[in-house]
């Protein structure tokens, strides 16, 4: 059997296609008009008003806060179990993160912690929408009215997920996208802002083009930097959004199916999912600890199977080890995740066979 990565990026004849007719047409690579079509089709997607693409979803983060007002001497609350750039994006404005613990059952935000962690220098929580879960995010909403905070919705893994319907990233004052090789649509690189916010929507276009507006004219409004997306990214884009549909829809079968065929295991776990909503981006299951854990990636490597442990918590990684708190659940969690084949080319025969390798090593 060919090796199964945990993940790969999937594209086909149509990006190739759509990529030869751009290049024949001879546009000039930059963003422009494939750029703005992208972005029509995030904002239609997720139902959202206003959709500007940039570099990448770290970028997008720390424009989102950048666009707010949040720098020097502001605290942002942020989960320690998320992808680190959540944390990083804050440090990189300037502000300091305060990390706080997430639900075992979600993943995300504790919110009761979140509400003790409020101090005056609070300006803005900062809610990852871990593998396209989120709580009840009116409450999120509410918490963050309650105390004046500005919402930004980290939603790099939400891109197809939402909350009673509503699409994941739109709730709060700017949610963020990721379309990094893994996502579940991919630009190579690349990430995006959505508002509902004209005036937020014109501090993050000028931000991301060297603070002007109008990138004919060289008048610099505001202090800004280059995250500008480019054409050729965008229409790959355009191609994989064609497709989205499909693959929330195929992502929902996968974790289903993996989910049927495990069931019986009872070292191994999987997180109360509502797939009505929630488009799972990784196949993420929890085991009892770390030493078996490690045993079973073993066992599944040597069977030519990708896996990946889960992120470490923010707290133990060394730009961070300064922090101190209660974090049991992301320590618990980061040590006994494990992320399983996800891509979205495997067929159900793929996934019936690792989860036989699965059952196998757990019979021994
Ligand atoms: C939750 C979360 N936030 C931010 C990012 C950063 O996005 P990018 O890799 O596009 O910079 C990621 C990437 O995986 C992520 O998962």
């Amino acid at each position: 059997m060919k090796r199964i990565n945990q993940m790969e990026p999937w594209y086909g004849e149509e990006e190739k296609r759509a990529m030869a007719e751009y290049l024949d047409s001879g546009g000039w690579l930059t963003e422009f008009k494939k750029t703005r079509e992208f972005e029509q089709m995030i904002a239609a997607y997720t139902g959202s008003c206003y959709t500007s693409v940039v570099t990448n979803g770290t970028v997008s983060l720390m424009i989102a806060l950048w666009a707010l007002g949040i720098g020097r001497g502001d605290e942002v609350i942020v989960p320690d179990y998320t992808m680190i750039a959540s944390a990083n994006a804050v440090v990189l404005v300037g502000a300091e993160p305060v990390l706080v613990d997430i639900d075992a059952s979600t993943l995300c935000l504790d919110l009761a912690m979140t509400e003790n962690a409020i101090t005056p220098r609070t300006r803005a929580i900062m809610f990852v929408s871990i593998n396209g879960r989120s709580p009840d995010m009116n409450q999120v909403v509410a918490l963050a009215h309650k105390h004046n905070l500005y919402l930004v919705e980290d939603a790099a893994q939400s891109l197809g997920s939402r909350y009673q319907g509503k699409h994941l990233g739109t709730f709060g004052d700017i949610g963020s996208f990721s379309f990094s090789a893994p996502k579940i649509i991919t630009t190579g690189q690349g990430g995006a802002l959505v508002t509902d916010d004209e005036k937020l929507f014109s501090k993050i276009w000028r931000i991301k083009d060297f603070g002007r507006s109008n990138g004919g004219i060289d008048y610099y409004e505001m202090m800004g930097l280059n995250a500008k997306f480019t054409d050729l990214q965008a229409v790959i884009g355009i191609e994989q959004m064609k497709k989205l549909e499909w693959r929330v829809k195929r992502k929902k079968e996968m974790y289903k199916l993996y989910r049927d065929l495990l069931k019986d295991i009872e070292h191994l776990r999987f997180i109360d999912t509502n797939l009505e909503d929630c488009s799972p981006w990784f196949i993420d299951i929890l085991l009892e600890g770390s030493e078996r854990r490690n045993r079973l990636i073993h066992f599944l490597d040597l069977r030519g199977i990708g896996t990946r442990l889960f992120y470490p918590a923010i707290h133990t990684q060394p730009p961070y080890s300064n922090i101190k708190g209660d974090f049991r659940n992301s320590e618990t969690t980061s040590e006994r995740g494990l992320w399983l084949p996800s891509s979205l080319f495997l067929t159900d025969e793929n996934i019936e066979v690792i989860c036989k390798e699965i059952t196998c090593f757990f019979q021994r």
